[in-house]
């Protein structure tokens, strides 16, 4: 959470700071902020809010002579979304200013350090403390580098920062503790990033930062060096994406641009890992010896990745027999582990920066685990934790609500699932029947979203309700925690998702004239008929129905709209309910004007325990 960019080179500096920090919006947009130095001052300008309220501020400002330049995007941890806890954060004297990215875990006890010594804090934030860390130290050795080397030995907790002095220009200092960093190297400039979109189009080359590291960025070279003050020799590799990659295209939202993108991911995603439309290849990991011992699987993963990893269960157990839990990172952290040397621990993230699933993942390590991680960023953080990764190939995913990355899990842990199987000899026809299945997804997948003008239709009659219930059983119970968790998250409504069988326990109680319930109904699965007696008791109290039922020969006396779906078995029908799912979270929160790519509150890459 948080995103920091700098830059220093002959390109209008404000420009690309304002054009990296829109590409970084997904990571916060509490408020932002940004620092040029020049000739003689160095000039702040802070806004809260969006990003388009510094950019009317930044209009004004003149910033032509300075040729260096840091900015951050905030996603609040400590103190309000306030302009005075807005970074950049300066020294008392005006010639250092900082960005940072993380949380300075003992930031208390240094904050009454710095008092104590006549600092004089001017906002909530626990970044002050490194700034006017650094500035105490600047006072001892009068070089920036020096003083950076000397704060960082203070700070506990994670930080990525851009720093500059006044008197030292042509000059940004970058550096990283437990969140991510990205260095650029280009022909007009070099830059630094919370992530490589900030990146594209300015730098052709970049260098991942590593913890405990420090990049020194100049306009025409960059050095490298550790906490010690080593120097570093670091190969950049080149930066392959264009900026089309990150665009909307014809789309009025990353998320319904990321919607549509799912059939050809899976097209990808299959070819990737069946590249001969037979043999399973997990990513060139030797099955065999990484899966033929193991007893128990335990998947860790946060929000949407969870729920992947709720619906992976299923099948996992059903095709293997062997038992798998599914725990919330940040749940699993504090709980008894079970975990052993004979467990496999599945990590998901599609950032590969979600802090409870990382320690979760290094908690298991500890106790001898092997670790298999699935994410859409094979340069992520998380990567450092595992033995082997499954990529999920779903390209960047901008919008802050998971859309493509979901599907994307789903078909990897099918194809893990299947090849689990295989290794422990327990592979049988359904095994196989799974297997060739799965090919009919992409398409049956873009019939589902070329159905997007109907949906858009049921979207409209229900936008105005305040409560929804989502039921579902078995698998499709991980679905509608899927579909639940999209339509709060964009649109704000109270959204709850119940097994369906649990409703008379309880929750039937929510049940009035009020109140849609969505339905998940899958012809053939054992639970049809049991879901379809769940949706009589929910209309026998007045209750609006929404089913989608995968039956094409069902007759309607039920739902007050139904939508259908294409047949589809129950183990991969979640490829096919989520676009709906996710289609009724979008069209609802556009009629209530919602910001949909940005929700409130959220950030896409939660860095912080
Ligand atoms: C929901 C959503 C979040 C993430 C969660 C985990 O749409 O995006 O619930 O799924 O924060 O993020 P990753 O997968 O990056 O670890």
């Amino acid at each position: 959470m948080c995103g920091i960019v700098g830059y220093v080179g002959n390109n209008a500096v404000k420009d690309v700071l304002l054009e990296g920090l829109q590409r970084l919006e997904y990571r916060g947009y509490d408020s932002s902020g940004m620092a040029f130095v020049g000739a003689h001052q160095t000039q702040v300008y802070r806004a809260c809010g969006k990003l388009d309220n510094l950019r009317k501020i930044l209009e004004n400002a003149h910033t032509e002579s300075s040729f260096q330049g840091i900015g951050h995007i905030r996603w609040a941890t400590h103190g309000a979304a306030t302009e005075s806890n807005a970074h950049p954060h300066r020294s008392t004297d005006g010639k250092i200013s900082l960005v940072h990215n993380g949380i300075i875990e003992n930031y208390q006890a240094l904050k009454e350090e710095l008092q104590a010594q006549g600092f004089c804090f001017q906002s909530q934030t626990d970044t002050e403390t490194a700034v006017y860390l650094i500035e105490r130290e600047y006072q001892k050795y009068q070089s920036l580098e020096k003083a950076v080397i000397a704060a960082v030995q203070y700070l506990k907790g994670a930080f990525a920062f851009c720093i500059m002095h006044q008197d030292e220009p042509d000059k940004i200092i970058a550096v990283r503790k437990n969140a991510p960093l990205v260095i650029g190297l280009g022909k007009n400039g070099n830059m630094v990033a919370s992530d490589i979109p900030a990146l594209i189009g300015f730098v052709d080359r970049i260098v991942y930062l590593q913890d405990n590291e420090f990049a020194v960025l100049h306009q025409k070279d960059v050095s490298f060096y550790d906490f010690d003050g080593h120097s570093l020799l670091k190969s950049p590799e080149p930066l392959a994406l264009e900026a089309e990659q990150i665009s909307k295209g014809h789309y009025a939202h990353y998320m319904l641009k990321e919607i549509h993108e799912q059939p050809d991911i899976l097209r990808r995603l299959l070819s990737f890992y069946m590249p001969d439309g037979q043999n399973i290849c997990l990513n060139g990991i030797d099955a065999k010896k990484m899966l033929r011992n193991i007893e128990q699987i335990e998947i860790v993963a946060c929000g949407t990745s969870y729920n992947a990893g709720l619906a992976a269960k299923n099948v996992i157990e059903k095709l293997t027999d062997i038992p798998v839990r599914v725990e919330a990172a940040s749940e699993y952290i504090y709980q008894k582990q079970l975990t052993n040397a004979q467990t496999l621990v599945l990590g998901i993230s599609q950032s590969g920066e979600t802090a409870d699933t990382i320690t979760a993942l290094k908690q298991a390590r500890l106790k001898n685990a092997q670790i298999l991680v699935l994410t859409n960023r094979e340069d992520s953080s998380i990567v450092q934790c595992a033995d082997a990764i499954l990529p999920l190939k779903a390209g960047i995913e901008v919008s802050v609500a998971a859309t493509k990355s979901y599907t994307a899990q789903l078909v990897v842990l099918y194809l893990f699932a299947f090849k689990l199987a295989e290794v422990l000899g327990v592979a049988n026809a359904e095994t196989n029947y799974l297997k060739h299945a799965l090919f009919e997804l992409p398409v049956q997948m873009e019939q589902v979203l070329s159905a997007e003008k109907a949906l858009e239709e049921v979207s409209a009659l229900y936008a105005s309700y305040s409560d929804f219930v989502f039921i579902g059983r078995g698998i499709s119970y991980a679905g509608v925690l899927e579909g639940a968790l999209k339509l709060k998250e964009i649109s704000y409504i109270n959204a709850n998702a119940y097994m369906a069988g649990e409703l008379k326990h309880g929750p039937i109680a929510l049940i009035d004239e009020n109140m849609p319930c969505v339905a998940i109904l899958i012809k053939n699965s054992s639970t049809f008929d049991k879901i379809i007696s769940n949706c009589e008791e929910i209309k026998a109290r007045h209750g609006k129905l929404i089913g989608l039922v995968s039956d094409e020969t069902y007759q309607n006396k039920l739902f007050d709209n139904l939508i259908r779906i294409p047949n589809v078995c129950e183990e991969l029908s979640p490829l096919l309910t989520a676009p709906v799912l996710q289609l009724l979270a979008y069209h609802i929160a556009l009629k209530l004007g919602r910001e949909v790519d940005k929700p409130r509150n959220l950030a896409k890459s939660v860095t912080v325990e």
